[in-house]
């Protein structure tokens, strides 16, 4: 038998405001077990769809199923307890300064569980072994290069297993090294935990290696999808210049303005 996909986006319409959609007839399914990107470029509405995948937002139109449930059928105690089985990691996904990196991986073991205080050290330790940073559960973040900090926030979110790990921008601001060790840490975690991932990128090539799938998105639409070989060869002008970081391509740079001279304020004078 087929499982059902763990998210299931159908139809999803959504705007902040009524007057401009951000999300605009959106439909996409993540199969269980999977590692899936979602591409495209700034303010194509990535983190809008993670946004209303977590059920911080709900759909204007369409449905979003996600752990088995509408999102939108869901009371306050479902809703927490779904949000429990997700794990997420957000662009600049801060660490607490004042704690150690073994309190800051043992916080959400405090917060949402009465385990006893020697399982909960052996739960940090095998995160933070998990993640190659065992050896530095007595340091304080400032102590941290910017991958390490990562990688300990990476333990933190998945610190009680989840089921859907949400990923948004991981690797912002890392080198290619450990940007490498962040993307393979992230399918080797979610391989080993038996969770799902959703990881929001711009950086296409890296996250091609890794990934399942790939959905790319523009203008809140989806517009191109397939496997990572599919997407490398892909004709699809839009997809072509993305994956290839091409400046020039049908993606404009610039966010729709008045035309320039009118806003120069020497120009008019
Ligand atoms: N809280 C908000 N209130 C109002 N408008 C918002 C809000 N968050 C985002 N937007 C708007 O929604 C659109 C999509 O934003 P979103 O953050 O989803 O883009 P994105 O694809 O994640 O971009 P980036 O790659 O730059 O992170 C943008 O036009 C943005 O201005
Ligand atoms: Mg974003």
């Amino acid at each position: 038998m087929q499982q059902s996909p763990i998210v299931e986006i159908q139809n999803v319409s959504f705007g902040y405001e009524a007057a401009r959609p951000v999300l605009r007839e959106v439909t996409l399914a993540i199969p269980r077990g999977s590692v899936v990107g979602i591409m495209g470029q700034s303010g194509c509405g990535k983190t809008t769809l993670l946004r209303i995948i977590m059920a911080a937002y709900m759909p204007t139109a369409g449905t979003a199923r996600v752990l088995g449930a509408a999102t939108s059928t869901l009371d306050r105690e479902r809703l927490y307890a779904m949000r429990r089985r997700m794990g997420m990691l957000f662009q600049f996904g801060a660490l607490f300064t004042d704690m150690s990196v073994y309190d800051n991986v043992a916080f959400p073991l405090h917060e949402h569980t009465s385990l006893p205080e020697e399982l909960i050290h052996d739960l940090v330790m095998l995160k933070l072994q998990a993640v190659g940073l065992r050896g530095a559960a007595h340091l304080m973040p400032a102590e941290l290069s910017g991958g390490m900090a990562r990688r300990v926030a990476l333990a933190r979110s998945t610190a009680l297993d989840p089921q859907l790990m949400l990923y948004d921008e991981p690797f912002t601001g890392l080198d290619p090294i450990s940007f490498g060790v962040i993307v393979r840490l992230i399918r080797e975690l979610n391989d080993s935990l038996g969770a799902t991932s959703i990881i929001v990128t711009h950086d296409v090539q890296e996250a091609l290696g890794v990934v399942d799938y790939v959905y790319f998105m523009a203008a809140g639409r989806v517009i191109a999808q397939g496997v990572p070989d599919e997407v490398r060869g892909a004709d699809e002008p839009f997809v072509h210049q993305f994956v290839n970081g091409l400046r020039d391509g049908p993606v404009p740079f610039h966010y729709p303005a008045p035309e320039y001279g009118a806003d120069l304020e020497l120009a008019g004078s």
